[in-house]
């Protein structure tokens, strides 16, 4: 897993190549598009077809058929913003990863009946931040977070040197890279 994973909203499909360009010329080769507009399933197949060296993954997968819709298309793994159980047993049936949003013990020890070890904790401005992180690590030293919602250029090292981050989500990796693609541009 890339240690930074841009959350992607495609609201026409044309912007798949405006947006994982932008962001493979920023170093970053995973790409989380969001199932919160209708072409995201188009757009997660086009992907997968057009950028065959890019990780894609779907988001706010937050039911069984978009789940079933983002593995048909090519989804490599699946990001909730909560925790789904028909989600988790899908994905534990058919292997692939699974982050579901688990911001409590509760919904920790949820994710882990299915094996799951690595959770989205969304929106983490919001559930505490990297001390609440830092208290959930005690009893649950097996887990690894995805810290998504509120991270941002500025706070991102303070979360990537807690060595329970497996990685960092958010929108703003899409929105500094296309910035940074169209300067090239210029
Ligand atoms: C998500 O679904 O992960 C969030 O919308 C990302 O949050 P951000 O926009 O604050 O990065």
């Amino acid at each position: 897993m890339e240690k930074f994973i841009p959350v992607v909203v495609i609201k026409e499909l044309s912007e798949v190549d405006t947006i994982l360009p932008a962001l493979a010329y920023s170093g970053i080769h995973t790409a989380e598009i969001t199932f919160r507009t209708a072409c995201a399933k188009e757009a997660i197949a086009y992907a997968k077809k057009n950028y065959p060296d890019m990780e894609i993954g779907a988001g706010t997968v937050i039911n069984r058929q978009q789940c079933e819709d983002a593995l048909e298309a090519g989804a490599t793994f699946i990001v909730s913003p909560g925790f789904s159980p028909s989600v988790a047993a899908l994905c534990c049936d058919k292997e692939i990863p699974y982050y579901p949003g688990c911001v409590t013990p509760t919904e920790i020890m949820a994710a882990l009946e299915y094996g799951i070890t690595t959770v989205k904790f969304f929106p983490a401005n919001i559930y505490g931040g990297l001390k609440a992180l830092k208290a959930l690590s005690a009893p649950f030293p097996q887990i690894r977070f995805i810290p998504t919602g509120g991270v941002y250029r500025s706070n991102l090292d303070e979360f990537l040197a807690f060595d329970k981050i497996a990685a960092v989500g958010g929108s703003f990796f899409v929105k500094e890279a296309l910035e940074a693609y169209q300067k090239k541009g210029e």
